[in-house]
This record gives structure tokens, sequence and C-alpha cells, in this order.
């Protein structure tokens, strides 16, 4: 039985507007108290799942929310026609979790705490004597593909190509969604240039690292791959570059938002100084306040109903996880920004079968980071309270260009 046609709504929505992505959160208010809304973004028809109950029934529900688009099989580049753990659905996705959570094991997330560490301090040996610094350019931008590139075993001399990759790969992705304003063609070959260096990169050191195991992840990965359930060897070089982005990006932008939501509210700022044990739950309520990965997107393969609206097969659905943590009907005064908040369940690392598998490497960076900064730097503040911040060009992905601090 088909539906009937779906209703399109009078909202609009352009989250690659300037204004929105310097703060979408004004923008969400409408789209939080109604049934998902159905809009035009760019060309294509999308709903917007802001809904805290809705985000989270989408996410549960990969039987009739895929991750994989119905219309186009992957056909760029060197992973033509193979979709990696982010945009997989099962039976594919459950296999390829399987054997990458053999090898992303809590235990050697544990073993990167004195690396995370090291890295961090000798930055902050560096930035602070200067009396101000840019968080972003001299620790929030550096430390995560620091700890990528340590985790996956990538050798010292090669970490500047491999930031340099990271960075290509992280600009390019912002536009390659649907909806999202056409991409430069220079910037779509860029990138996919990087994403074939570093896919080359990998396919040696695979080799080598079945030849000489060590204890990085690739080694690993290559040791489940020698198991009867294998990951095939496009599959290991492609978790390896999806690691790039999933791992680096989101975990530079939770230091930056988190950091500017800490100078933003005083108040917060000096009582984590005074009862510095709430640093856990502190980091929390960075991730819903200002949420590092906006949103998700999942595609219905048949016709559905959610929330109240009629959904045709095929369409994009923006799953608005930054939107359903400030929803009242689940956080109550959701625009506050309290790092003793009850009861914080959150969507920024997604929810159900594709839970992110790096949330604990980032709670453990955002720890060490933010407990070293409240122990080594007495106060910090804006150096340009009034002027408006300078966010990335990307939606999915909101972090700030720079955040200048001065130390009292
Ligand atoms: C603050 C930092 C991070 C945030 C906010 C974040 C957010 C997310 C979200 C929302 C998803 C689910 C996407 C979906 O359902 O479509 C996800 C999945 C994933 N994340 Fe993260 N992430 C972070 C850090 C990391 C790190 C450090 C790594 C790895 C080192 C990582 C690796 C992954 C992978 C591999 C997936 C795919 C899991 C699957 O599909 O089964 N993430 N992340």
């Amino acid at each position: 039985m088909s539906l009937n046609p779906q209703q399109e709504s009078t909202i609009t929505f352009n989250p690659w507007d300037p204004e929105f992505i310097v703060n979408p959160y004004p923008h969400y208010g409408a789209i939080l108290a109604k049934p998902p809304p159905v809009v035009k973004v760019g060309a294509r028809s999308a709903v917007l799942v802001a809904r805290y109950a809705d985000a989270k029934a989408v996410l549960h529900d990969h039987e009739n929310f895929r991750s994989q688009p119905p219309w186009s099989p992957n056909n760029q580049g060197p992973f033509a026609g193979s979709f990696d753990i982010l945009g997989s659905d099962p039976p594919r996705h459950t296999r390829l979790r399987r054997i990458i959570s053999r090898a992303f094991t809590p235990r050697r997330v544990r073993d990167l705490e004195p690396r995370i560490r090291e890295f961090t301090r000798a930055l902050l040996d560096t930035a602070t004597p200067k009396g101000e610094f840019d968080i972003m350019a001299e620790l929030a931008n550096v430390i995560p593909v620091q700890v990528i590139a340590e985790m996956l075993g990538v050798s010292p001399e090669r970490h500047g190509a491999f930031k340099d990759w990271s960075d290509r790969i992280v600009d390019a992705s912002a536009k390659l969604v649907p909806g999202a304003p056409a991409m430069a063609a220079a910037t779509a070959a860029d990138a996919i240039e990087a994403v074939e260096s570093a896919a080359a990169y990998f396919t040696e050191e695979i080799e080598k690292r079945r030849r000489h195991p060590g204890p990085d992840l690739v080694s690993a990965l290559v040791a489940a791959h020698d198991e009867s359930e294998a990951l095939t060897a496009t599959e290991l070089v492609q978790f390896a570059v999806t690691l790039l982005l999933a791992g680096s990006e989101t975990t530079t932008n939770l230091i930056g938002n988190g950091t500017l939501a800490l100078v933003r509210h005083r108040d917060q700022f000096e009582r984590l100084r005074r009862e510095p044990s709430l640093l856990p739950k502190a980091i929390e309520e960075m991730l819903r306040f200002d949420s590092p990965v906006q949103s998700t997107g999942r595609f219905p393969h048949s016709d559905v109903e959610l929330g109240g609206t009629q959904i045709a097969c095929g369409t994009v659905m923006f799953v608005i996880n930054a939107a359903a943590n400030r929803d009242p009907a689940r956080f109550p005064n959701p625009d506050e920004f309290d790092i003793s908040r009850a009861r914080n369940d959150h969507l920024a690392f997604g929810d159900g079968i594709h839970f992110c598998i790096g949330a604990p490497l980032a709670r453990l960076e955002a720890q060490i980071i933010f407990g070293e900064m409240l122990t080594r730097i007495p106060r910090f503040e804006l150096v340009h309270p009034e002027a408006p911040q300078i966010y990335k060009d990307s939606y999915f992905l909101r972090g700030l260009e720079r955040l200048m601090v001065a130390i009292d």
C-alpha cells in the first residue's frame, strides 16, 4: 500500500546559510514543536527529524531507516561499490562492526592515555607562555589527528602527510551530502586524491604489518582479517581512511565547542574549577549543548510513517541529533548549559547499531585535554568577547575556525 503524497511544510531549512551555521539552535525551536516536517533542501525533498523521541526511534529502527540510500551505488574513487561501516546496513554492517570491535577494544583506548597526556602537555608548554593563543590551531586541530595516527601506527615522519589527507577529506566531506551547495570540481578532485594517497599508504602498511605485526590497530585489524571471519583488504583500508574523518574532526570540534561553552558561562566554568570531579559530566553537557555532529542521515527503503508524518521511499532524512539534544520534552531548560545536569542521555554519539565506536576515545581525549587546561591555566577568557565567532564551512560537523583565548 502506498501512502498519500508527503505534504511539504512552509518551514525553510537552509543549513548552509552563514547565519544558520553561526547559530543553528533558534532554527531548531520551530521544528521541535511539530511532527517531522518535509522541507526542500536544495532541489530535493527532505524530512527533518528533530524531536528526541523521533530521532531515537529512527536510529533504533535500522530495518526501516537505513544508512545506505536506495538510489545510488557508491561508484567513485578507490572504494567504488563498497560502503564503509558508517554507510552500510545489516548484514554487511553487522559483520564489519563485529570484526572491527575485536580490534578496537577498551584496552587499546586506555593504553593511549599516556601519549595523549604527553601530546597535550607539550602543546600547552608551547602555547601558554604567549599569554594568548588559538585553542583550535594550537590544540584542538592537532591532538585528535595525532592520536588517530598513533593508534594506527603511522610513523612520525608521515604525521604531516596524514594531517594533510585528513584536512582535505574533512574539507570535502562538508559538501558531499544531499542538498549541500555544489562542490567546486577542484575540491572534489583534491579529496579523491587525498583518499587515494591515504589508501595507497595503508595498502602498503597492511602488507608490512602482515609480515611484522606491531602493537597498533592496523596490525590488530590485519589479525582479525586473517581469522575465518575476515575484513577484505579493501575494507581494512577503507576503515583506516574512515577513521581519518570520523575520529579527528569530531573530537577537534568537541574541544573547541566545549571551551567556548565554558568561557561563555563563567558560573559553570568557576564551578568546574571548584569541583573538578564534575569534569566527566561537564563533557557530556558540552556534547549535548553544542554537538560536534549536528545531524546524520537515513533513508527509508519503502513508504513509512514517523511521528505523524508520511515519508516516501528514498526521501533524505536529516536526523538532527543536535536538535534532539535541545528538545524540552526530554531535557528541562535545554538551552541552559548546566555541567551537573541529571539524566543527560544525549544523542551526540548517535544511538542504535551505528552508535559511535570511538566514543570512549573521544571522552578520554576530552578528559585529558580539559583536565590539563583547568590545572595548568588558572583563568582564561575570550580575546574578543564581543566579536562573532567564525565557524567552519560545514553544517554536519559543527566547529570553530579559530578560538583565541587570553590567559590571566
Ligand atoms: C566528540 C567526538 C565524536 C562525535 C561527536 C562522534 C559522533 C558520531 C556519531 C553521531 C556517529 C553515528 C553516525 C550515524 O548514526 O550515522 C558516529 C559513528 C562512528 N564514529 Fe564517532 N564521533 C566522535 C569521535 C569518534 C572517534 C574518536 C572515532 C574513532 C577513533 C569515531 C569513529 C566512529 C565510527 C567508526 C563510527 C561508525 C560506527 C558504525 O557505523 O557502526 N568517532 N560517531
